[in-house]
């Protein structure tokens, strides 16, 4: 229903509050997102002196830690101030990753346009002009699609850090080092690539059974909660099929729809379907999305889960502390180095 009639804006103040916003309330929350999208000047100049060549999720974990300094709200841990904090970060990361795009291709940034909602804004801020209306909803639709899925672990680095009393802007860049793994959030662009490795659609198949017969993972297929097929996956696959009508290309689905049915018919049995990211990948080529940033585009929609994973936890707190068993050796005595062999 979400992906449906929402829009990110909407589903971020009911992830937040726990609630869905009245239309004022919304109103006002929308034009606090928008008001907070600007960067500190130290951070906008930060990104123009940092390597062009780093993964950008990289870049995003040292923008992220470097606006916290920055951030009004710093030394405030009461509710308001931590709310504060969350919505300046969640609407600073797409001016982040927009801007790090822009100075690492040589090209001048484009600041923010107030007019636009969150997803048509970074579009415009990626492409340097307006998004068409239909681009701009679907683009919204997948952020809402990865904007909060339970305990996964970038949510659950977030709320490790922060039940130490940690503050929300190091819980999200804990989360962020986390997703960046391709088991995780780094999936979708290995997907792509994966695509562009199989070439044609005749390839397709032998190149699944290949990776399943050396034991290597099919990005995009797989989940330790679904063992069906992933629903936000059905509506990016909707997604997928449509811009490749529109712009009238039709190789990455093919290939994609293939290894779909290659993979569901050796390994459906075992619960193994596609993930969120087996086709987020090929809607965002389409929205022209730079691959690299197909991951930090994640980060982006999530930030907002996590912060809301950690304020609820934070409320009720207990630091996290699992215990592991130890099944070395029991007696081992200290040999001195000199004598050590
Ligand atoms: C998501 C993922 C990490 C979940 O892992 P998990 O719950 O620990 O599942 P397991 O690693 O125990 O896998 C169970 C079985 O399915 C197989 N399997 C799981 N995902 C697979 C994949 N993508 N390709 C091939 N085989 C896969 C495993 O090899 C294992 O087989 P086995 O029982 O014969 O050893 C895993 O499915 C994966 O690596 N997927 C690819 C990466 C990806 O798309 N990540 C995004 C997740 S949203």
């Amino acid at each position: 229903m979400l992906a449906k009639y929402s829009t990110y804006e909407e589903t971020s103040y009911l992830l937040l509050y726990g609630e869905l916003p009245t239309k004022e309330a919304l109103e006002e929350f929308s034009t606090k997102m928008r008001r907070l999208r600007d960067l500190p000047k130290k951070v906008e100049d930060c990104l123009r002196e940092l390597p062009p060549h780093p993964h950008p999720m990289d870049i995003l974990k040292v923008a992220v830690s470097h606006a916290a300094l920055y951030d009004p709200d710093r030394l405030r841990c009461c509710r308001e101030g931590v709310m504060r904090k969350v919505i300046r970060i969640v609407s600073q990361i797409p001016t982040i990753i927009a801007y790090y795009h822009q100075t690492r291709s040589g090209q001048e940034i484009i600041p923010p346009d107030p007019e636009l909602g969150h997803a048509a804004n970074f579009l415009y801020m990626l492409h340097g002009k307006k998004p068409e209306e239909e681009e701009a909803r679907i683009f919204d639709i997948a952020l809402i699609l990865h904007a909060e899925h339970g305990l996964n672990a970038s949510t659950f680095a977030a709320m490790v850090t922060a039940s130490t009393l940690s503050d929300i802007n190091s819980a999200i860049v804990s989360a962020i080092s986390a997703l960046k793994g391709s088991l995780h959030g780094g999936a979708n662009e290995r997907v792509l690539k994966m695509l562009d490795e199989i070439g044609s659609l005749d390839k397709a198949e032998k190149y699944v059974l290949n990776a399943l017969r050396v034991k290597r993972r099919v990005m995009g297929f797989g989940h330790r909660v679904y063992k069906t097929y992933d629903p936000r996956a059905r509506i990016l696959k909707e997604y997928a099929e449509y811009l490749s009508n529109k712009y009238n290309d039709r190789k990455y689905i093919e290939i994609g729809k293939k290894i779909e049915e290659v993979m569901i018919r050796e390994l459906g049995k075992k619960g193994i379907f596609p993930n969120v990211d087996f086709y987020s990948g090929i809607v965002y080529h389409f929205l022209g999305i730079p691959r690299d940033l197909f991951t930090p585009v994640f980060a982006m929609a999530r930030s907002v889960g996590w912060a809301a994973h950690v304020c609820e936890y934070t409320t009720n707190n207990r630091i996290f502390r699992p215990r592991a068993y130890y099944i070395g050796p029991e007696y081992v005595e200290y040999v001195p180095i000199e004598k050590r062999r």
